[in-house]
């Protein structure tokens, strides 16, 4: 599997998730490109648009300076509102600026280094604390969308703790819910699932908090595109009824994301702004189509990033 987004000393190669799961790259080379992709979410998942946030400011810089130079950078972070990691990526880069396009180049390259080295400890802490959460014995586990090497640089955040704990031999299953109404569940999840060789199931988003209800889970382990600062957290819409299902079941509910993910500009869930995409994806008819929900820091059991586990409630 190549890396899911990368730069080839051009331009910003792409592993197009419209396409999944079929494995087919695409290379953007100007800021309206990149603004297209994010919006159709030929890159998505919030540490890959972090990533690509920083390489469009260094796209921009080959070609424009000053007010346009700005006005593209401000054109890249707003492309998708939810995912904070879109804006701190360009902010990163643009913060390099004043040194040329060659720094801000350079900023990119270290976020996406920075995103792998985290994505690895993220997976470490997150399966030790669920070996801790949960004792002994192969895990059952659930998860939601897609929080894998597909959503970042490589390894994965949420997936990423999933990899560990098999390596460990630790996973007996997983279920992975199908994630309507772009299926990044069934499409993306599941092959990265395939592709490790862990044994899953994907289930309708409907049947996601009976699964729990019945016991089938151990856990449920998710990514994020934006904690604010008390410990809600904003992620693919579905996550929350998984969360007030692992509260019930009294099973641990896991957040796994880079500190990047962490807003402390954002006080708490009501502040985060949800993305509504075209209805259109949803059906031909009249339809609603929020693309994330807030789940309150009360249920969130911990957030465990490359540096902490935070425990927000309580
Ligand atoms: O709309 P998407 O596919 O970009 O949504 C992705 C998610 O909700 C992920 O769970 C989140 O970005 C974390 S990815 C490590």
């Amino acid at each position: 599997m190549p890396r899911t987004i990368d730069w080839d000393g051009d331009g910003i190669v792409l592993v197009d998730q419209t396409a999944l799961p079929e494995i087919r790259t695409t290379v953007v080379t100007d800021v309206d490109a990149l603004v297209d992709a994010v919006r159709r979410l030929v890159v998505r998942g919030a540490p890959a648009l972090g990533v690509a946030g920083a390489l469009g400011v260094a796209l921009a810089a080959r070609t424009l300076d000053g007010a346009a130079l700005d006005a593209a950078c401000d054109r890249i972070a707003a492309a998708r509102p939810t995912a904070v990691n879109l804006a701190v990526g360009v902010g990163r880069a643009r913060a390099a600026l004043p040194g040329g396009p060659a720094a801000a180049l350079a900023a990119a390259l270290e976020l996406r280094d920075e995103d792998v080295a985290a994505c690895h400890a993220i997976g470490e802490r997150g399966a030790d604390l669920l070996a801790e959460l949960c004792g002994e014995g192969p895990l059952r586990l659930h998860t939601h969308c897609n929080a894998g090497a597909l959503a970042c640089v490589e390894w994965g955040t949420a997936l990423g703790v999933v990899r560990s704990l098999h390596a460990r031999g630790r996973v007996r299953h997983v279920v992975a819910d199908e994630t309507r109404p772009l299926l990044q569940g069934s499409r993306i999840t599941a092959l990265e699932l395939a592709v490790i060789g862990v044994e899953h199931h994907v289930v309708v988003d409907g049947a996601g908090a009976s699964v729990i209800a019945r016991g089938l889970v151990d856990a449920v382990v998710v990514g994020a595109d934006r904690i604010a600062a008390n410990g809600d957290v904003a992620n693919k819409i579905g996550t929350y009824p998984l969360a007030l299902a692992a509260a019930r079941a009294r099973i641990p509910f896991l957040v796994a994301a880079p500190e990047s993910t962490v807003d402390p500009a954002t006080p708490d869930g009501r502040h985060i702004e949800i993305e509504e995409r075209d209805p259109r994806e949803v059906c031909e008819g009249p339809a609603w189509n929020p693309a994330f929900d807030v789940t309150p820091a009360d249920l969130v059991t911990a957030v465990v990033t490359e540096r902490r586990v935070w425990r927000p409630a309580p």
